[in-house]
């Protein structure tokens, strides 16, 4: 059965106390809205119709750039979490199979779960998930008849009994498109917050003849993110879900509480994480690579034998091959550094192209910044840079050349060749001596007067 994706996203997240839409908040490095659209691409969505209100364009902007096939569809007045389904029911007015609603604000759900929705599709025409939450709070109440859901209650509605039931509403559903829209048309806001209710759904199918099945998934997956310190709880239970998961596929890590990854992480088998490691975005690090400890990383590619760090900062387009080392206090931006090249102390390499075998002495800095544009630097395999060597760029050192420490090189270098760009030494035999005595005579003078 072909699946579309209906993901929430307008309301206003007013207990965020924030000027950013809710579900742009991050969450392990990407808005927390990415989370729900990952979820269904893996669960192998065909269509993704977010629906946006509050902060749109923003939040429109930040979905594309994750997805560009993504379309959305808008709910100009947030009335509800049915009226928001209805806004994408001219969008999937062509789309033959069934339709999943989830949440923008809960970012945990697993393709694994919405692959056992799916497949209690075949038994019920409308399958809701639930889950038995240590604390039922306020969520809606699933209201059960043998293995048939017969109506959700939400808490404002419900009676004292309905409120003891311990089976809640997770937030996700599924049904045959036109099915989900055909109830949807039918639904009031006759309730408590005058609101149309997607829950009421469930009601609406067993009048129309039509079975409702639940099926389950553990708490921790349909945690909905509403304020600051959800955030932050979900960011822990993100941070810790992703530690077991490297540790399982053999990743080794000194001490996995301080290593935080993001949403994309991906980490080979038999690479070391010492530990305060950080990862932002788009960070790759292939097998038996050594992060060390207080390093940051983000958008870069770290191949198989590199040692990076400790302290060490590694920006988007960094690009280390097999076995190149990059040491402490060294930031790499948008370079590529070759095999065993070696940028071992204090400098910066960005808009660089760093050849196989070589070494950077420390305190290099590529100056690629002439305050306007950006400009490139490229140094040859088994080039030796002195250290403290200021390259000026666009400037080349060839293969196998080498600069003398303190260079400011502003010249191409060819290969082989050694510049040295900086004021010739002269050494003047006694005069350390002889102006040492001159101003120790002058001190005691002035000591006296
Ligand atoms: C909803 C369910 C409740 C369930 C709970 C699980 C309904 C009526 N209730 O309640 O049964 O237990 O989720 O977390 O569905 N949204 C819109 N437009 C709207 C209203 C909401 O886009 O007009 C979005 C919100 O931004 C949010 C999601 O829908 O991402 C859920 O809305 P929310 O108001 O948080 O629903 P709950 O009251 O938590
Ligand atoms: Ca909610």
């Amino acid at each position: 059965m072909n699946k579309a994706f209906v993901i929430l996203a307008a309301g206003i997240g007013s207990r965020m106390k924030s000027d950013l839409p809710k579900v742009l908040h991050p969450l392990g490095g990407a808005p927390m809205l990415i989370h729900a659209m990952k979820t269904a691409a893996a669960a192998g969505a065909e269509r993704i119709v977010i629906v946006t209100g509050h902060g749109r364009d923003r939040v429109e902007e930040a979905a594309r750039a994750f997805d560009p096939d993504v379309t959305f569809a808008h709910q100009p007045e947030q009335r509800g979490t049915a009226n928001a389904v209805d806004a994408a029911r001219d969008q999937l007015a062509d789309f033959d199979g069934d339709v999943f609603v989830l949440f923008g604000d809960t970012p945990f759900v697993s393709a694994d779960t919405l692959d056992r929705l799916a497949a209690a599709r075949v038994a019920s025409d409308v399958v809701i998930l639930g889950f038995a939450p240590a604390d039922p709070g306020k969520y809606g109440r699933l209201v059960m008849d043998g293995d048939r859901l017969t109506r959700i209650v939400e808490f404002k509605d419900a009676t004292d009994d309905e409120r003891q039931i311990g089976l809640c509403n997770g937030g996700v559903m599924v049904a045959e498109r036109r099915t989900l829209f055909d109830l949807i048309g039918r639904i009031t806001d006759d309730n408590a917050q005058n609101e149309f209710y997607l829950t009421d759904v469930v009601e609406l199918a067993g009048k129309a003849g039509l079975r409702s099945g639940v099926i389950t998934c553990p708490e921790a997956e349909t945690l909905g993110i509403n304020a600051r310190s959800d955030l932050a709880f979900a960011e822990q239970v993100f941070q810790n879900g992703r530690r077991s998961e490297a540790m399982e596929n053999g990743v080794t890590l000194v001490a996995p509480d301080t290593v935080f990854f993001a949403h994309d992480t991906v980490i080979g088998r038999d690479a070391l994480i010492e530990p305060h490691v950080v990862f932002g975005p788009g960070a790759t690090v292939e097998s038996t690579a050594t992060i060390r400890a207080f390093s940051h990383i983000e958008g870069a590619h770290i191949a198989a034998g590199c040692v990076v760090g400790p302290y060490a900062r590694l920006r988007p387009g960094a690009e280390l091959a097999d076995g190149s080392r990059i040491g402490n206090f060294v930031e790499v931006k948008n370079a590529t550094i070759g095999e065993e090249a070696k940028v071992n102390h204090l400098s910066y390499v960005g808009d660089a192209t760093v050849g196989d075998g070589a070494n950077i002495g420390a305190g290099t800095i590529t100056c690629n910044y002439d305050g306007v544009m950006k400009h490139h630097t490229d140094i040859g395999p088994g080039a030796f840079i002195g250290s403290n060597t200021a390259l000026v760029a666009p400037v080349s050192i060839g293969r196998d050349a080498m600069t003398g420490s303190g260079s400011v090189i502003t010249q191409n270098v060819p290969e082989g060749a050694m510049a040295i760009a900086r004021a010739r030494q002269e050494n003047k035999p006694g005069l350390a001596v002889r102006l040492r005595e001159r101003l120790t005579a002058l001190k005691a003078k002035r000591k006296k007067g």
